[in-house]
């Protein structure tokens, strides 16, 4: 952890459906004042996904976080895909959480196999070498045996797979509360468990049919 009281957290954002999930992720940890600091890194097809699910178009990457959040953004900087030697490339530069959100196949194969050839792959393989959290919210359906083969080496080597799959036991009565358990949910993974996500506390005992 950068400090006993700061965090400095990493967000990936690949080109699945669910752009929605990113800006939830990148929301909440702009208001968690548990956290100093957001490296935003958007691959060419995340920036297609956030247009065409959210109409949120890049130009300015400076503009970004801004245009993702609907307000100044604090804390958030984006960084270059292709800027292969920033800060987050390093293991010696201190992040304490990388989420990539959402995580396409194609990001969670170069994740798996250690190929590093753009920021997202390369600052995910530093967290992993470092013994860092990583999690990776993967989305597609169904899974190839490609798929859940990468998925399966991804977490062996310290990874959490935490596919975007909701929950519907808190009773969502919107799209914004099935988001906010699940953001809620991964954000608790890394580290930064928030007071909104809803925790099952186990249900009423079934009622006995009487004889
Ligand atoms: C509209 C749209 C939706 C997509 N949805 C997914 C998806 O849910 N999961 C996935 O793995 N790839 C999906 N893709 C394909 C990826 O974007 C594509 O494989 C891309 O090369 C991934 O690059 P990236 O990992 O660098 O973002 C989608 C592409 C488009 C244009």
């Amino acid at each position: 952890m950068t400090s006993a009281q700061t965090q400095t957290i990493t967000v990936g954002v690949t080109g699945a459906s669910g752009a929605i999930f990113a800006q939830k992720t990148l929301a909440l940890l702009e208001d968690d004042s548990r956290v100093t600091r957001v490296h935003l890194v958007v691959t060419e097809t995340g920036q297609r996904l956030l247009a065409e699910e959210l109409e949120i178009t890049s130009g300015d990457l400076r503009q970004l976080p801004s245009r993702i959040l609907g307000r100044a953004s604090k804390k958030t900087e984006t960084i270059s895909n292709k800027d292969v030697g920033a800060s987050i490339a390093s293991g010696s530069y201190d992040v304490d959480a990388m989420i990539v959100v959402p995580c396409t196949m194609g990001a969670l194969a170069a994740i798996a196999n250690g190929t590093s050839d753009d920021l997202v792959a390369r600052s995910a393989d530093v967290m992993l070498k470092e013994g860092r959290k990583l999690i990776l919210c993967v989305r597609d359906t169904p899974f190839n045996r490609i798929h859940l083969e990468n998925m399966l080496r991804a977490q062996q080597a310290g990874a959490v797979i935490m596919p975007v799959v909701p929950a519907f036991y808190h009773k969502p009565k919107t799209i914004d509360d099935v988001v906010t358990q699940y953001v809620c949910r991964v954000l608790a993974h890394a580290g930064l468990p928030q007071e909104k996500m809803y925790r099952w506390t186990g249900s009423a005992p079934a009622m006995k049919a009487e004889s």
